[in-house]
């Protein structure tokens, strides 16, 4: 689905991805983890082609995205930041979306889900953060798509919402997708994720599942496994 090869990007003097290698197979749900400023978001964009990486060759479905757009239509992206237009109003904005990406969509089956209808005429700068996260999520799992890229998707959402869209990525798991999400809650990490991809200093640090980084680490829980992990680097 995804393949990755040696990987390099730098913005100005500051080299982000330093020779990351990393191959998704497919079907499953992949956690993208390290610290703030790890290059999450970068290795992200770069398969999605928004970041032009400076060395390496990323692949999407057997195809090198360098020079190659169809590939997005395969996919469902949620941004980290999502900056809406605030003076669009939330269902000119999807219908926006819908339109430019012609394909069926759930979006009325989502927009009740997250208890949106209320604020379907209502203008984006006017929405709190978390219903904007609601917004950003409504758009980006509307399309089928068999890989979907999820940067922060909990961010700012309420219990109800949490348990919504935990729901939602996990049917999506059941059909086959593969799904690739960042997160800085080791809770829904460790309830959500099948592999986990760490990525520190540029370089992917370990890759595995919750019970081999458990054992890595010698720790019998994950948020302390995932710290332990960054302490053994930095002594290492
Ligand atoms: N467009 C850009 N121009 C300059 N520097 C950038 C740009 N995008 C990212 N960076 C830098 O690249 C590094 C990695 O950023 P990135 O957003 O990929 O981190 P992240 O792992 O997603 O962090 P977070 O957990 O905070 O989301 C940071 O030092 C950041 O300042
Ligand atoms: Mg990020």
């Amino acid at each position: 689905m995804i393949s990755i090869e040696n990987i390099h990007k730098k913005f100005g003097k500051n080299l982000v991805l330093k020779g990351v290698d990393l191959n998704i197979e497919g079907g499953g749900i992949f956690a993208i983890l390290g610290p703030n400023g790890s290059g999450k978001t970068t290795l992200i964009k770069s398969i999605l082609g928004m970041v032009i990486p400076n060395k390496g060759i990323i692949k999407v479905l057997e195809k090198p995205v360098k020079n190659n757009w169809k590939y997005r239509q395969e996919i469902s992206y949620l941004p980290q930041i999502a900056d809406f237009p605030g003076n669009l109003r939330v269902k000119e904005l999807i219908r926006m979306i819908q339109d430019l990406r012609q394909k069926p969509s759930d979006m009325v089956k989502l927009v009740g889900l997250f208890g949106l209808e209320p604020f379907l005429d209502k203008k984006l700068a006017t929405l709190s953060g978390g219903t904007k996260q609601k917004v950003n999520i409504v758009l980006t799992l509307m399309f089928d798509s068999p890989l979907l890229i999820l940067d922060e998707p909990t961010t700012g959402l309420d219990p109800a919402a949490l348990i919504c869209i935990k729901k939602l990525i996990r049917e999506e798991k059941e059909k086959g997708k593969t799904i690739l999400i960042t997160s800085h809650i080791m809770q829904f990490v460790e309830e959500m994720a099948d592999e986990i991809v760490y990525l520190l200093e540029g370089k992917i640090y370990f890759r595995g599942n919750i019970e081999q980084l458990k054992a890595m680490t010698r720790q019998t829980d994950f948020e302390h496994a995932i710290a332990a992990i960054s302490n053994q680097a930095v002594n290492a």
